[in-house]
């Protein structure tokens, strides 16, 4: 087997490069690890531990369940409150913060999270994940809820696990490109095997739910079909569509291409979440060179009203989303 950097030497190489670093933020990444870690063997054994199906309970999202949402919403819970270098914790499965301690200025992170993304997969055996962002406080911040809705530009990391044929971490910080670190389950310990990760500049495949076509405006429809009918620069695509958006986010870093789920007629802000699910992914897409909009701002720069905010979502690579804007902008 080909030896790459651990994990914990990578993360302790980047903090060597902060002198007076506290190793905190190298606590944090390491304690998600061990989370992800955790749910890759509750997932590989679900069939197992009877942890398919539903667990009988609306999340605040009104969304069923399933029963490895609530597990891996525990796990992380308990793995980043173990790093002690937490002050408020924000998950998918969760209408309040999970984890907001009194002393709040003693800790130094915030981390927004989805637990498991893709779970309308997990019954069928197909590729879901874990999303993570990580906001540094400023001296300022009380534990407001004004103090947790920033834009994803103020993230100091973010990245997702994947619960594939193998279990991949893909992470960056603010200061680092994109890694990939594969879990050798023997031994526990992840190994960087995707250094330095950028975007192919154009894709061949846009992804799509195509089902919600009834329910986009002209303008949508006229983007999705350029891309499907071949007006926009570059090749003929062809369509994917996992329906996990970590995994059809993930072949997007890799092969290039675009992610598209527009808002529709009756729910202009979408379905996917800005602050756990489009922000973290905006900050890998845009390190490896790609882009995320939401049909009229950058991603990254969009501050939520509230801490489940949902937003339209465009990102892949650089001129797959500059010709989505393109057109948008046509009208
Ligand atoms: P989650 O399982 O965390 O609720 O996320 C599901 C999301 C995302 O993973 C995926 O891109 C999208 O739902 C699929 O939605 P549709 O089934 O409406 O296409
Ligand atoms: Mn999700
Ligand atoms: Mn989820």
């Amino acid at each position: 087997m080909k030896v790459g950097m651990s994990l914990t030497a990578w993360v302790l190489r980047q903090q060597s490069q902060h002198p007076g670093a506290r190793g905190e933020l190298s606590t944090l990444l390491l304690h998600i690890a061990l989370a992800a870690r955790m749910v890759a063997q509750q997932v590989a054994e679900a069939p197992l531990r009877g942890l398919i199906g539903k667990f009988g309970k609306q999340n605040v999202q009104g969304e069923e369940q399933a029963k490895l949402d609530v597990v891996a919403d525990e796990v992380f819970l308990e793995a980043m409150m173990a790093s002690d270098v937490v002050s408020a914790l924000v998950s998918e499965e969760r209408e309040d913060p999970a984890y907001m301690p009194e002393d709040w200025g003693r800790a130094h992170y915030t981390v927004f999270y989805d637990p498991l993304d893709g779970s309308s997969n997990i019954d069928v055996n197909v590729t879901i994940g874990s999303i993570f962002g990580i906001y540094r406080h400023r001296p300022t911040d009380r534990g407001r809820l004004e103090d947790l809705l920033r834009p994803g530009r103020d993230q100091i990391a973010a990245g997702y696990v994947m619960y594939g044929s193998s279990t991949l971490l893909v992470l960056c910080t603010e200061d680092s490109g994109v890694q990939g670190f594969t879990l050798a389950p023997g031994t526990g310990e992840f190994f960087l095997t995707d250094a330095d990760m950028t975007m192919p500049k154009m894709g061949t495949c846009y992804s799509v739910n195509g089902s919600r076509t009834p329910f986009w405006d002209d303008t949508t429809r006229r983007v999705v079909e350029s891309f499907r009918d071949g007006q926009v620069q570059g090749p003929k695509r062809t369509e994917r569509y996992i329906g996990s958006l970590i995994a059809d986010f993930h072949r997007t870093l890799l092969k290039g291409g675009i992610f598209m789920y527009p808002g529709e007629v009756q729910k202009p802000e979408g379905k996917l979440r800005l602050l756990y699910e489009a922000a973290p992914l905006a900050m890998i897409a845009e390190r490896a060179g790609g882009g995320a909009h939401d049909g009229k701002m950058r991603i990254l720069d969009k501050v939520g009203e509230k801490l489940h905010e949902r937003t339209p979502l465009f990102i892949g690579s650089r001129i797959d989303v500059e010709e989505s804007q393109r057109v948008l902008a046509e009208g």
